[in-house]
């Protein structure tokens, strides 16, 4: 199986390349990927060397960029990990790069996929595009999309544009809506590894409002099983969504981070909410489990547990990260190429 990867220089996409490489002798993965702030070649540093595997610099909103990437095909499989995926920087850096990665990069890919074939692409969505609960409720796939910030509306333009080449061009495409992610190599600006780097620095952990919002955590090796298995086997144009079924208020968790760190609860700051914070999250994941027999294989205790512990262990990758030193690597890998 040949794959084009798009956005494997981030958190997910990179896990999910090692995860396929690890799982099967057999595969290829092509990782076109821009690397913005948040693509970072470190993350792939024990596969550089993999002769199944080759990376591509290049930008899924250029047409040129996705030519060159597909002209190294033909693939099996397209999967679009390529966004821009933070919530906060949606609502306060402007919602251009939003607009030209998640919406116009989507687009590209699908139009490259019907000038050019690559057998089938799956868009890794995420639940946010069906907005918020209330107390009750859990987010099922023909629920209407309500997205209610700027990234969540561009990642609902995006399923609505794959759904459109499914219906119009007879494209094959499957959807993923996946709820939050965490484990390693995730960039240190989401709650977790936010929380867990302050902790380990003493440094205040800032909780949204009143810190009673809820989200449905899974740990990525979980959703990179579940992407493997949608892509395989899932149904030509079908929505799957996937979670774990870990709802925790914010305020609990940063608690359980700073029990497991052994820091005191004196680091918590309450800070201005997030406008238009979303309240609650959690998906039902019934048709994945029914249909491809998906189960996580992590509890969410062991999960944080691990996560910590690679946090704890990766100190120089933080530093690389949040000092922006890790893009004098890709000059070093690949400057002279
Ligand atoms: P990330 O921000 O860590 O990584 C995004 C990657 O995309 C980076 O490597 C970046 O360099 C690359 N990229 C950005 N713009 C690009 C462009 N124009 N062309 C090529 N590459 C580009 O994101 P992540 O958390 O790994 O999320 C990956 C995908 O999964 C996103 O589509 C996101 O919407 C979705 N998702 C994330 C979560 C989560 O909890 N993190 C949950 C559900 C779904
Ligand atoms: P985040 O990791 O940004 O993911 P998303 O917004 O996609 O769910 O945030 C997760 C939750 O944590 C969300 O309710 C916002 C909250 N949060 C904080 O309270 N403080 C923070 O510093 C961050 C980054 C998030």
């Amino acid at each position: 199986m040949r794959i084009l990867v798009t956005g494997g220089a981030g958190f997910i996409g990179s896990n999910f390349i090692r995860y396929m490489l690890s799982t099967y002798p057999e595969v290829q993965v092509v990782n076109l990927d821009l690397l913005t702030y948040a693509g970072n070649l470190e993350n792939l540093a024990d596969v550089q060397a993999d002769s199944r595997y080759r990376f591509l610099r290049g930008d899924i909103a250029s047409e040129r960029d996705v030519d060159r990437a597909f002209s190294l095909g033909p693939y099996d499989a397209v999967v679009n990990f390529a966004a821009e995926s933070h919530v906060d920087r949606s609502l306060h850096l402007g919602v251009d790069r939003f607009i030209h990665t998640n919406i116009a990069g989507t687009q590209i890919l699908l139009d490259a996929l019907r000038r050019r074939g690559g057998g089938r692409l799956l868009q890794v969505s995420t639940d946010e595009v069906y907005g918020s609960l209330g107390e009750r409720g859990r987010f099922s796939e023909d629920m209407p999309l309500a997205p209610n910030n700027p990234y969540a509306a561009t990642k609902a333009a995006a399923d609505l544009l794959v759904r459109a080449a499914v219906h119009s061009h007879g494209l094959d495409a499957v959807i993923t809506r996946c709820s939050n992610n965490f484990g390693p190599y995730q960039f240190p600006e989401k709650l977790i590894p936010l929380m867990i780097a302050n902790a380990l620095e003493d440094r205040p952990l800032p909780v949204y409002g009143d810190g009673r919002h809820v989200r449905d955590w899974i740990y990525v090796e979980d959703h990179c099983r579940a992407l493997d298995l949608v892509l395989r086997r899932g149904r030509r144009g079908a929505v799957y969504n996937i979670g774990a079924g870990n709802e925790i208020p914010n305020i609990e968790l940063v608690r359980r981070i700073l029990r497991l760190v052994g820091k005191p609860e004196s680091l918590i700051r309450f800070v201005k909410d997030r406008p238009g914070h979303d309240r609650r999250y959690a998906m039902d994941a019934g048709r994945l489990r029914r249909e491809l027999q998906w189960t996580p294989s992590y509890q969410f205790d062991d999960a944080l547990r691990l996560t910590i512990d690679w946090y704890g262990t990766h100190r120089e990758w933080l530093d690389h990260v949040r000092s922006g030193e890790y893009r004098r690597y890709f000059e070093k890998v690949y400057g002279g190429r």
